[in-house]
């Protein structure tokens, strides 16, 4: 499929502008929304459309919305998720930055359906640019009476916030951006409650991540049922990518889910595959935190199938053999990629944004970090790979908040599949050679 949803007009001259927005279907799926669809109606197309959290965790967005508790007289807050400081994902800023009112629109329509009458858009403190971006258009919207009191008189009331944020990883997850939202340290809440209960300031709140909130222009546009067939199963509509690394086209693609990994390294419509001729050796598909998977796992699934872009292929086999579509963080490394370098830089990053709430993952990040750089500095025994593994092993499941697991998947996924990576980096300190030597011993890497 070529047919875009989100980014259809990104690059037409001033499309961030509210004038040439508008020339190009702009507003008119509010427009929809407030004259023809009560709020609950609105929540029902989202439901039918399957459009699943495009933050990471990939939960129904439908269902999320229908959670939200409906005291009488009590504020209820939508806060979108704009931090996006994951290593290898930057597809909201690019959404953000090129078409700023395609994020209004939709916080307008999601606040609408939740019956929120003030909402925030929570922005990655580093996008300050991006922060001037939104403001302008939020501006604009309010000149328009599309923002405020009785919006396009329909009698509903929104106020829209942009609050830059604290300038850490952690903010991004929903209940530390919550705290750091009110002006507090951003720490991971225990939950329950979860947010839909008591979010922001106590209140029932949902928590979307920017292309999540997108999505749902083109949602109210076309109706729910036109969504869900585009994709495949559950993985329905389309996803941005953020595609880096030994990339010929590196940039956000905007496909729709189900399109094959090797079509997407290798096609010019997107990577445009290896730079410079070389091969293919690994790929991390969802963000520095989802396992990274060797070449013969990344193309094809364990059970020799085509491995799909889709949250149900590239999960299939578990972590034993599969990954996660994640954020679409889509991180590809050629055969002269050291792994357990590449693991380094992970690792450093993780113990370096840990809260330190939970010992877990304070200690088991800054162990982990310091056992790696034994490797990389020559210094590393064979035991040292059996107490990496433990040491990661120790932290899933035992953390308030999912920065353990991000930290330690990572970890074990490298130690699974690149094993003999560590063993020649103890072996021959300090050099990649006998790494490719093994790889061209055992075919590991597509001729
Ligand atoms: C450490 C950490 C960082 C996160 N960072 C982000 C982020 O930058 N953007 C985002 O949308 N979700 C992020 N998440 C996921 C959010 O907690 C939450 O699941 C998401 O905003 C929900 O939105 P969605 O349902 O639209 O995906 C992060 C989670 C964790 C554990």
């Amino acid at each position: 499929m070529n047919e875009k949803l989100l980014l259809k007009y990104d690059h037409i001259p001033g499309i961030n502008t509210l004038a040439v927005y508008r020339q190009h279907n702009g507003y008119t799926s509010l427009e929809k929304a407030l004259k023809t669809l009560k709020p609950d109606e609105v929540v029902e197309e989202v439901k039918k459309s399957g459009l699943r959290g495009r933050g990471g965790a990939g939960f129904p967005t439908g269902m999320k919305w229908s959670f939200l508790a409906k005291p009488e007289g009590v504020p209820r807050y939508l806060v979108c998720n704009a931090d996006e400081s994951e290593p290898g994902t930057f597809k909201d800023r690019y959404l953000m930055e090129r078409i700023p009112h395609l994020l209004v629109e939709g916080m307008i329509i999601a606040s609408y359906a939740l019956g929120a009458n003030a909402s925030y858009i929570y922005v990655r403190g580093e996008y300050y640019y991006i922060i001037k971006i939104l403001q302008k258009a939020i501006k604009e919207a309010y000149a328009a009476g599309l923002l405020g009191k009785n919006i396009l008189g329909s009698g509903f009331d929104l106020d829209l916030y942009v609050q830059p944020g604290g300038g850490a990883y952690i903010c991004g997850e929903e209940t530390a951006l919550l705290e750091s939202l009110e002006g507090k340290r951003g720490n991971p809440r225990i939950k329950p409650p979860f947010p839909a209960v008591a979010g922001l300031w106590g209140r029932p709140t949902v928590v979307n991540n920017v292309e999540t909130i997108a999505a749902v222009v083109p949602i109210i546009q076309d109706g729910g049922d036109a969504y869900a067939k585009i994709g495949v199963g559950k993985s329905t509509g389309t996803k941005l990518i953020s595609a880096s690394g030994h990339i010929n086209k590196p940039g956000v693609y905007e496909i729709e889910l189900g399109v094959p990994v090797e079509e997407f390294i290798y096609s010019e419509q997107y990577c445009g595959g290896i730079r410079n001729g070389k091969k293919l050796k690994a790929v991390v598909a969802g963000g520095s935190s989802v396992p990274i998977l060797p070449t013969e796992l990344i193309l094809k699934t364990a059970k020799g199938e085509p491995r799909l872009m889709t949250y149900e292929s590239l999960s299939d086999g578990g972590f034993a053999t599969g990954t996660m579509l994640g954020s679409g963080g889509f991180i590809v490394m050629d055969e002269d990629t050291s792994i357990v370098k590449n693991l380094f830089t992970f690792a450093r990053f993780y113990r370096h944004e840990s809260c330190g709430q939970c010992s877990p993952c304070r200690e088991g990040t800054a162990w982990m970090e310091k056992i790696i750089k034994k490797f990389i500095d020559g210094k590393a025994n064979m035991a040292d790979i059996d107490l990496l593994w433990d040491v990661q092993s120790k932290i899933e499941g035992k953390t308030i908040c999912p920065l353990g697991e991000a930290a330690a998947w990572p970890v074990a996924a490298a130690i699974r599949h690149f094993r003999h990576e560590f063993e020649a980096y103890v072996r021959n300190p300090q050099s990649i050679n006998e790494v490719k030597h093994y790889y061209r011993l055992n075919n590991l890497v597509e001729a």
